[in-house]
């Protein structure tokens, strides 16, 4: 999705057919844009990635996780237009369409598991399924590593400009946006303790986090 559909997608996309579309549309941009936060580009450097097979919770888009990983990576992704969006950047990654809440793998299979920037497009209820889903399908002792947004809005539309970094120097600016809601790195940490994990590392940037969590 490029970076103007991403922004203006929560807005362009209700009732095209109705009459009063353009003076409406017109209408919702000027309130969306009154209520818009957008954080500067954020610079972050991944200089590794979790061993072994890894899951990737809404991993399309620009599918980073998939292009460091590659073939190590089985990228879950709720929308086919997502998986479509990345998959030409990895195609030996496994592209798979399934919502999150309910994984169609076995107790205890992968190594490992990561989400960038996803869980802000997860509601906080969500959230709770995801994480407990993640939980079962990864091995004892595996790590659920996240990299997401410091969002302190619970109303409006929240969008983060990034720039990543790949172990190989890559460098893939993008932007994230969502509608607003309430999620920082200590009710994030607080949901996966209540799905069973054990919170081990902790980056706390302003406007975005990391989190490592051992099952
Ligand atoms: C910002 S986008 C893509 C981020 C991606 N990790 C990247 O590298 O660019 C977040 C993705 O999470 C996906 N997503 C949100 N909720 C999901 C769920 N419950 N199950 C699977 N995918 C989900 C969305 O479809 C979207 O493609």
């Amino acid at each position: 999705m490029t970076v103007i559909r991403k922004i203006f997608y929560p807005i362009i996309s209700k009732d095209p057919m109705s009459k009063n579309s353009i003076t409406q549309k017109l209408f919702r941009i000027k309130s969306f844009v009154s209520q818009l936060v957008v954080k500067r580009m954020q610079k972050i450097v991944l200089e590794f990635i979790p061993e072994g097979n890894i899951i990737d919770i809404g991993g399309g888009g620009e599918g980073i996780i998939a292009q460091i990983g590659k073939e190590r990576v089985t990228a879950i992704d709720k929308y086919q237009r997502e998986i479509d969006e990345a998959k030409h950047k990895s195609p030996e990654t496994t592209w798979v369409l399934a919502d999150a809440k309910d994984l169609d793998y076995s107790n205890d299979y992968f190594d490992n598991a990561t989400s960038f920037f996803s869980i802000m497009y997860m509601s906080n209820v969500d959230k709770i399924d995801v994480f407990k889903e993640v939980y079962r399908v990864l091995k004892p002792h595996g790590e659920f590593w996240i990299w997401d947004s410091n969002i302190s809005k619970e109303k409006g539309v929240f969008f983060i400009k990034i720039k990543a970094v790949l172990p190989d120097k890559k460098v893939v600016r993008t932007g994230y946006g969502v509608s607003s809601k309430k999620q920082t790195i200590n009710s994030t940490k607080e949901t996966l303790e209540n799905c069973g994990f054990k919170v081990e590392v902790v980056e706390n940037q302003k406007n975005w986090f990391f989190l490592k969590a051992k099952k």
